[in-house]
């Protein structure tokens, strides 16, 4: 039943600017996107959306801060793939990502790459499997907490290759990354959007693509397939909630909104240099995302109960 209150404020929304909760560092991939997207449909509602970085748990502790705020359409969430793995890895999660959130839609499929410090002495691929296996205790691999994309990636490949590494988690690839610059941690998955600029400066050693076409937009790293690794495929897509009960002439502004930014040239491009992908305006609906989420649920669910890991 829409009350007269509940149209009101659904007809003048949004009055004022909208917090868009991301759930890790500010500065690494999830952010980017988020810092992106949001700033083409400030324009487009002409609000601002302004950034509220709230990091931590891969990435739950922010989700669960919008679980819980008010649902009048001023805080909305942007996270990944993570909303898709939480339910399996959290056995204490506190909510059902298809229950307890509406749907806004989807913005962006972002790939992920293995990456080595520079220092790091297996020079491609092809070496890892038998470095990693003859040297499993010493070496360290990076993610941003049980939940992430990295983390996911990270267990794909320890699984794959019947290795366990030593990991070291971060509240996001951002200050991961400072680290395996440094030097200070050996290994990380990352999504491109996030290591562009150090894998074209030689600054870390891209190995393979997590997937199994090439990257665009990096052309010369090797499929793991082609690097010799298992053929690995992990593509990070990201997506926009809101807090259960946001009325539905709400959503629908959010997701018009939405569905006008990833059609917007230069959020296209911007995406498609970083080897990403800004996803079609009909993933930029509720209904899609739904659906999606549905069905990432349902793959990654056994996928993870295999390599038998929890967070709690
Ligand atoms: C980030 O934005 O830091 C990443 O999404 C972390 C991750 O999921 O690996």
């Amino acid at each position: 039943l829409l009350t007269s209150a509940t149209v009101a404020q659904a007809q003048d929304f949004p009055s004022r600017p909208i917090t868009v909760i991301v759930p890790f560092s500010a500065g690494g991939p999830t952010d980017k996107v988020a810092r992106d997207i949001a700033q083409i449909m400030g324009k487009q509602l002409q609000k601002p959306l302004i950034i509220e970085n709230a990091a931590g748990a891969g990435g739950t502790i922010g989700t669960k801060k919008v679980v819980l705020a008010k649902n009048d359409g001023y805080t909305v969430l942007i996270h990944h793939i993570g909303m898709a793995t939480a339910p399996s890895l959290y056995r204490h999660l506190g909510f059902d990502p298809l229950k307890d959130l509406e749907m806004v839609g989807e913005i962006a499929d972002v790939p992920m790459v293995l990456l080595g410090a520079k220092a790091f002495p297996p020079a491609s691929a092809n070496e890892l499997p038998a470095y990693l296996k003859a040297n499993a205790s010493n070496i360290s691999l990076a993610n941003a907490g049980i939940g992430s994309a990295s983390h996911l990636c990270g267990l794909l490949l320890q699984s794959a290759l019947q290795t366990e590494l030593t990991t070291v988690p971060y509240k996001g690839t951002a200050p991961a990354l400072s680290d395996l610059m440094g030097g200070q941690v050996n290994l990380m998955c990352d999504q491109t959007t996030n290591v562009s600029g150090q894998i074209k400066s030689g600054a870390v050693k891209p190995y393979a693509a997590m997937q199994t076409q090439r990257i665009q937009a990096f052309k010369d790293i090797p499929t793991a397939q082609e690097g010799g690794l298992p053929p690995i495929e992990v593509k990070i897509w990201h997506a926009m909630y809101a807090p259960k009960g946001t009325p539905a002439a709400i959503i629908d502004k959010l997701s018009a909104a939405l569905q006008a930014a990833v059609q917007e040239p230069g959020f296209k491009s911007k995406m498609a240099d970083l080897g990403a992908q800004a996803v079609t305006p009909a993933r930029a609906q509720p209904a899609s995302l739904r659906t999606h989420l549905g069905h990432e649920i349902d793959k990654w669910t056994p996928i993870i109960k295999k390599a038998g890991i929890y967070a709690d």
